[in-house]
């Protein structure tokens, strides 16, 4: 079986739409047709100040909505970064192949660094990308299902492990992006110019999908469109309908195609008030299960310890090559 790996950061509260339509849901797919590692990314957390009990909290939280989407730790490996040291590790050797100003041409560490002054960013969110590449060559993975905006990373992976291999011998797997092109970019729906991030999004145009299931139907109803009445799919000049039938479409499994044609001569109204219905529908049992693992925290973190312990057979095993090759002298 290919291998996949992919992260998901433990922010503040719940996933919101976007991580879910543009990265988790593939996730739960991949399962069944790869061998599959993923991993809730703590240690990418901190690179923004991080109070330690939330982060505790939020670490659980990330794990329990990720069985509530349709993780099986029978059938996938899900761990906690942090309870796998070789990423730092590796993390170290990779640093020191990067050149300064290739780490310095990553687009999410500028526009980051530039929201929190550059000069009071921390050198790990500068490195933070490089940390990614480790996560990644540390399993061999195959394939990478990510949203668009972690592209960049991907193809930093992919030099990175070229750039090993041709130094020091065939060692790490280049991965390649699996971005799924429907949804790789979800759209905020107050200003569907922008994706949807905890970051930029007001929230209005922001989907949590922890929120109570009446207030997310009505962020749903007051979604920006535009002064047309026909509802097409034309991400250019309809962005925000072009969204809501990304979001339907991908829901319900109804094509875009199919909801045009359910949809031709009637109004934008109708179309709002069955997808804020479809959400309902997504998001009410997502939160009951997300509840239910939080409320055995002893079956979660068995959960993690047991996929910190296979996560952590392949990465030793990956990192001792990369030692090896880098010609650290063996521990006796
Ligand atoms: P993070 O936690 O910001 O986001 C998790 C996943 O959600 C996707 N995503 C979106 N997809 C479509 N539309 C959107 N509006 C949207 N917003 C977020 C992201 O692309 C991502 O796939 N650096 C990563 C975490 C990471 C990682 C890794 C990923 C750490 N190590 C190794 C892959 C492999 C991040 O911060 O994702």
């Amino acid at each position: 079986r290919p291998r996949v790996l992919s992260g998901i950061q433990p922010t503040a509260g719940s996933f919101h739409l976007g991580n879910y339509l543009g990265a988790v849901r593939q996730w739960v797919a991949l399962q069944e047709t790869h061998d599959a590692f993923y991993m809730v990314v703590d240690l990418h957390a901190i690179t923004i100040p991080q109070d330690p009990k939330d982060l505790r909290a939020n670490t659980r939280l990330a794990a329990a909505q990720l069985l509530a989407a349709g993780l099986d730790p029978d059938r996938c490996t899900l761990f906690v970064q942090s309870h796998v040291p070789e990423h730092a590790q590796l993390a170290w050797i990779m640093n020191c192949l990067t050149g300064f100003g290739e780490a310095g041409r990553m687009t999410q560490f500028k526009d980051k660094a530039a929201k929190q002054g550059a000069e009071r960013a921390s050198v790990g969110l500068f490195t933070y990308p490089i940390l990614q590449v480790a996560d990644i060559l540390l399993y061999q993975a195959h394939e990478v299902p990510v949203g668009e905006d972690q592209r960049q990373h991907v193809e930093l992976t992919r030099d990175l492990a070229e750039r090993f291999n041709g130094r020091f011998g065939q060692t790490f797997t280049v991965p390649k992006p699996y971005i799924l092109r429907e949804t790789a970019k979800i759209y905020d729906l107050q200003d569907p110019s922008i994706k949807m991030s905890k970051s930029a999004s007001t929230p209005k145009g922001l989907i949590n999908l922890l929120d109570e299931p009446k207030a997310t139907a009505k962020k749903v109803k007051s979604a920006v469109t535009d002064t047309d009445t026909v509802i097409r799919y034309d991400a250019e000049d309809k962005p925000g309908i072009s969204n809501l039938l990304t979001i339907y479409s991908t829901l319900t499994g109804e094509t875009i195609g199919e909801l045009e044609e359910k949809y031709t001569g009637k109004m934008y109204g109708a179309l709002k008030t069955d997808l804020a219905e479809v959400m309902i529908e997504f998001v009410t049992p997502f939160r009951e299960r997300t509840q239910q693992y939080l409320d055995d925290p002893e079956t979660l973190d068995s959960i993690l310890a047991k996929g910190a312990e296979k996560a952590r057979a392949v990465a030793a095993e990956t990192l001792a090559q990369a030692y090896e090759k880098v010609g650290f002298l063996p521990a006796k």
